[in-house]
């Protein structure tokens, strides 16, 4: 594999697009001194399986079953303290978790007022966290930040400081964005969005690294598109409909059914561009071609789905090197050596 010190994976659809089970899986694989996570906050769930167990994450980083990867989130990043002591505990990643001084901290207040204005319940239809009050908050420079509260104390860091120091000694850096581009504030599509850029120059400002910094953009794409919420959903199929198909989801955050449309090569290709993808990764191809389950060679694959895959890179011209073939993190076909 080539050597890739900065990694940003980010979502190329409306989130959910499978980036847990990925940066899950190369983590495991590539042991990065750090995985630090940019994104909203713990309005985003991120699951993965391994060995038979289901994890979800919504404030670690998906590293977080690796025992030397230090686990950082950055100051972009919002805090339900709650959410991340039980997290910490649940993994016991107390000794190697590490939250910027500034992340912003969500309060009740914020979880309330997502839950009662109907514009954010009801119109956009959030996920109810909080996250988009606490960031209307932090615009307005009122909003608590990490280094104020007791219980965090301990876990306090510069996470930047860190990252950059790590990346001057030529160690491997994991960045996980949260969400998925179409869901950006900046990109997406307004006002059915999350309140902040989830692109990839969205996460690095997250936390606090500067463009070219970067060695490779991997954009996350499933081999279907789902959203959950409000807001525009191209050639959309019914719940019926995709139950059929066998790719019918639910919430990881809110357990609400997940809409859904076939793969859209549209919005991949825009996806591409405003995240500067060098890579692609595509998930849950044993959805769509359910004989691709537990394939763990690009050659093993049967024609359609191989076509599936090779259509998507000529027309976007970029490499997919991970595909995603089930549940299990190791479910996975990698073509990194190709490249
Ligand atoms: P908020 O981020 O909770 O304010 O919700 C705004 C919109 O983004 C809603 O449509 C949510 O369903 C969606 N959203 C936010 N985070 C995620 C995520 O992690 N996965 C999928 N959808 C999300
Ligand atoms: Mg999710």
């Amino acid at each position: 594999m080539s050597y890739m010190p900065c990694v940003v994976t980010v979502g190329g659809f409306f989130g959910d697009e499978g980036k847990g089970k990925i940066l899950a899986y190369l983590a495991k694989k590539d042991m990065p001194s750090i995985a630090v996570r940019g994104g909203v906050g713990p309005n985003a769930g991120h699951t993965f399986m391994y060995e038979g167990r289901t994890y979800k994450v919504r404030m670690l980083p998906s590293a977080a079953l690796n025992k030397t990867t230090k686990l950082l989130i950055g100051s972009g990043v919002l805090i339900n303290v709650e959410v991340l002591l039980q997290e910490i505990f649940s993994f016991d990643t107390s000794d190697r978790t590490f939250v910027d001084s500034q992340c912003g901290i969500i309060e009740k207040i914020h979880i309330d007022k997502d839950n009662e204005e109907y514009d954010l319940r009801e119109k956009i239809g959030t996920t109810g966290t909080g996250t988009g009050p606490a960031n209307a908050d932090r615009s307005l420079r009122r909003l608590k930040l990490a280094r104020e509260i007791p219980d965090l104390s301990v876990y306090l860091e510069d996470v930047s400081n860190s990252v950059n120091n790590a990346l001057d000694n030529k160690e491997n850096v994991m960045v996980e964005g949260t969400q998925g581009t179409f869901l950006s504030l900046y990109h997406g599509d307004y006002p059915y969005v999350t309140s902040k850029d989830v692109t990839s120059s969205g996460i690095c400002s997250d936390i606090g690294i500067g463009p070219k910094r970067v060695d490779e953009v991997i954009v996350v794409f499933k081999a279907y598109v789902t959203r959950v919420g409000s807001g525009h959903l191209e050639n959309e199929i019914s719940g019926q409909q995709a139950k059929e198909n066998g790719w019918l989801e639910f919430g990881s955050v809110t357990s609400r059914q997940r809409r859904s449309s076939p793969f859209n090569l549209r919005l991949a290709k825009k996806a591409i561009v405003l995240n500067g993808a060098t890579q692609l990764a595509v998930t849950k191809l044993d959805a769509v071609f359910p004989e691709c389950s537990g394939i763990k060679e690009f050659d093993k694959l049967k024609p359609q789905p191989k076509k599936f895959i090779e259509d998507i890179e000529a027309e976007t011209g970029l490499k997919i090197s991970l595909i995603g073939t089930g549940a299990e993190i190791n479910d996975i076909i990698d073509r990194r050596e190709r490249f």
